[in-house]
This record gives C-alpha cells, structure tokens and sequence, in this order.
C-alpha cells in the first residue's frame, strides 16, 4: 500500500508515520506532505528520511500543485491529518484554519478524484469537537453536528466536504472523529505537555477556568492502530468515533502529571476561562468496538509513559519553548495578561 499522509511532521501524523514503519518496516511506502508551520517538526520523523520508500514533501495542502506532486508517484490511501489544531489560536486568528482545515481538504477531495480508480482509502481525519459540548450521555455518529468555536467549525467544514465527496462522487472515504490525544511528540502548547513542561521548570500550569472542564483521552499509539483498522475494515461513507474511554476533568489531569513528577499543587493557577469553553466532550464508540477494536493503553500508563518521554527529550521541546520566538510570542500572548480565574 502507498500512502500519502499530510501533516506526517505534527503530532498524530509523525505518530502514525512511525506506526506504519513499526507495521511494514522498510516496505512502508509513504509520501508525508507537510508545510511545516509553526507545528510542524520535520525532524519528528527525520530517522525515515533515508528509507528508500520515504519522502518528504514540503508543501501546502491548499496548493493544488503541491498536491498533485504528492499524489504524482500512485497513492492507494490518503491519511488527511494535516490541520490547523489549536482552539485558543482558532480565537485569535481563524483565517488558516478556514484554509487549511476546508479548502485544504476540497484540495485534497478534487485531486482524488482524478486517481479515483485505484484509490482504496480516503480517510479525513475529524475530530469529537464537531458535535459539540455534551453534560450528560454521549455523542454517537447519528448526532447532529455542533461546533462551537472557530477550530471545530472548520474541521467540520472538512468532514462535510468529505462525505459529500463520497456521496457525489463516489470517493472512498471513511470519516474518524477522535477524542483528545495524548503522547509523544505532542507540541508544547496543549494542556498535557505544556503542564508537563511547565512542572518541570517549576513555571505555573494555567488551569482555565474551574478546572472542571471534561476531556476523553486516547493514547495516540491507540489512535494510530484505530486509523490503521479503520483503513483494513472500515466501510467507505461511514463515520467513526474513535475514544479513549478515560473521561478525566481537566484538574485531575493536572494533579495527575504533578504526582507523577513530584511537584507540589502550588503550581497550579487558575485563570480566566477560554471563550466559549466546552464543557464536556464524550464520545460513543461501540460502532468501532462492534467492527473488534479496542484500545490497549489505560490512561494511568499511558500519561505514565508520555510524562517520562518529555523528561527524557528535553532537548526537543526546549528547542521550541526556549528557542523559538514564534512560541515565545504566542505564550506571551496567551498567558501574559491572563487575568486570575
Ligand atoms: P499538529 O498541530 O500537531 O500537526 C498538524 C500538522 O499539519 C503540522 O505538521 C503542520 O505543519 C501540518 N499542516 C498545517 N497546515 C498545513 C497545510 N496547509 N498543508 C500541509 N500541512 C499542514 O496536529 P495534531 O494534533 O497532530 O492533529 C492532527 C489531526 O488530528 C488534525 O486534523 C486534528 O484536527 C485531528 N485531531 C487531533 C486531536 C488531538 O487531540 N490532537 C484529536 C482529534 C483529531
Ligand atoms: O477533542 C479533540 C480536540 O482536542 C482536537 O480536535 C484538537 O485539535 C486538540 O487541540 C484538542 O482540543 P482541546 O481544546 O480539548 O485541547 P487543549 O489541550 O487545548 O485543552 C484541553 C483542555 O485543557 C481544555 O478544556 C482547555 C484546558 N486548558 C488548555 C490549555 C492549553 C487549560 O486549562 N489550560 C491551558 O493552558
């Protein structure tokens, strides 16, 4: 199988680029088209830049020329994870992330089309945010969609483009709609491994809010094999929810990566909520479960694992918290004037 994954520099993308090397080892044919924004790290998957079946691309997913060079050499599977990602930049500026997370994906969509016949897979990576905030029970994939900041209005955007993609033209498509992530290589601004990062350094983890706030988190590992069962068993023109089953409040997670470093809950400093702040996401996910996947890493093993990866690469995220004046300024920005909860 050749694959074409985009955003293969960021979070889940490298993650999965990695999972697909640990699959098919050398034989792993994989295109990863990234523009390499401020999260996109290229040296996340540098160890692969030799392997005869591995390229990286740098380019644009709106750019149709891009594009079609990365579909150029055959493709059977496109994994779409390039995106804009962060709901508190989404505040401030939400110009890219109409760009990238819509227009990208009808980019995307349209050079498919021209590969129709031998493309097997199509899958648009979403995300549980589409549906919404939930108090009580759980979003199945019959539910309406919901979004309610900039980020998830346009990931939905996305979505929609790809199932009407499938229905129109007949594409391959399958829809996942994940839960939070967590793990390796996660860039130092979302709550994990900036709290992580910042426990260590004995700064302030900035809790928003209550600190009340649900998330369901899914060990990326976890989510790479769901993305990769999906791809072997999944039906085209179908959605899937794809969750951790590890619904924590966002103060427990902060105490969590706190114990585990042995630093005092001093640390904590809650502050001004998020505009708009979704109070509880949580997803159901029998329709993958009843397909015989299931996720292997519980949640205490798993921030376990992740908290130890960022005591031991230091020097990776030092690199963007102290040397890059993009995340300088963003921090600034964010949490500068922040006003106590
Ligand atoms: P990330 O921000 O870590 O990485 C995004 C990557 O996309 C970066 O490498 C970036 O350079 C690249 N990119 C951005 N714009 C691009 C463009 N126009 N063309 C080509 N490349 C571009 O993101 P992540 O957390 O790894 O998320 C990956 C995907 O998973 C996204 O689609 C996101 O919406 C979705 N998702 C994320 C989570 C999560 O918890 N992180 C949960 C559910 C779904
Ligand atoms: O649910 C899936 C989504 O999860 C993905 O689609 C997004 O790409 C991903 O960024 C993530 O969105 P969240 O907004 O849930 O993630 P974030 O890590 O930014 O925040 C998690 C929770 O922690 C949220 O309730 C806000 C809170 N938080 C976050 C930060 C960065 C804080 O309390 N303080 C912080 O400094």
């Amino acid at each position: 199988m050749r694959y074409l994954v985009t955003g293969g520099a960021g979070f889940i993308g490298s993650n999965f680029i990695h999972f697909l090397f640990q699959k098919y080892g050398d034989d792993a044919h994989v295109v990863n088209l990234d523009k390499l924004t401020y999260a996109g790290i290229r040296e996340n998957v540098a160890e692969f830049e030799g392997k005869k079946h591995y390229r990286f691309l740098h380019g644009d997913i709106t750019n149709p020329a891009d594009v079609a060079e990365a579909y150029a050499g055959g493709v059977d599977v496109v994994v779409n994870f390039a995106a804009e990602t962060h709901v508190d930049r989404s505040l401030m500026e939400a110009g890219t992330f109409i760009d990238t997370d819509i227009r990208g994906v009808l980019v995307l969509l349209e050079e498919a089309r021209k590969h129709a016949p031998h493309l097997k897979r199509f899958v648009q990576i979403s995300t549980d945010e589409v549906y919404g905030s939930i108090d009580h029970g759980s979003f199945s994939e019959r539910d309406p969609l919901s979004p309610r900041n900039p980020y998830s209005a346009s990931k939905a955007g996305g979505d929609r483009m790809a199932y009407a993609y499938a229905q129109t033209y007949g594409l391959p498509v399958i829809i996942t709609r994940a839960s939070n992530n967590y793990g390796p290589f996660q860039y130092p601004e979302k709550l994990i491994p900036l709290f992580v990062t910042n426990a260590i350094d004995d700064v302030p983890l900035p809790l928003y809010g209550d600190g009340k706030n649900v998330r369901d988190w899914l060990f990326v590992e976890d989510h790479c094999a769901a993305v990769d069962f999906l791809i072997e068993r999944g039906e085209n023109s179908e959605v899937y929810n794809i969750g951790g089953g590890n619904e924590r409040e966002n103060r427990e997670i902060t105490r969590g990566i706190l114990q585990i470093l042995g630093k005092p809950e001093s640390l904590i400093k809650p502050v001004a909520d998020r505009q708009g702040h979704d109070r509880r996401y949580s997803l159901d996910t029998q329709k993958l479960e009843r397909l015989g996947f299931r996720c292997s890493t519980g949640f205490e093993e798993g921030l376990r694992r992740t908290v130890q990866w960022y005591v031991e690469n230091a020097a990776w995220w030092r690199e963007i918290k102290e040397r890059n004046p993009e995340f300088k300024a963003y921090y600034e920005r964010q949490y500068g004037a922040r006003t106590p909860a």
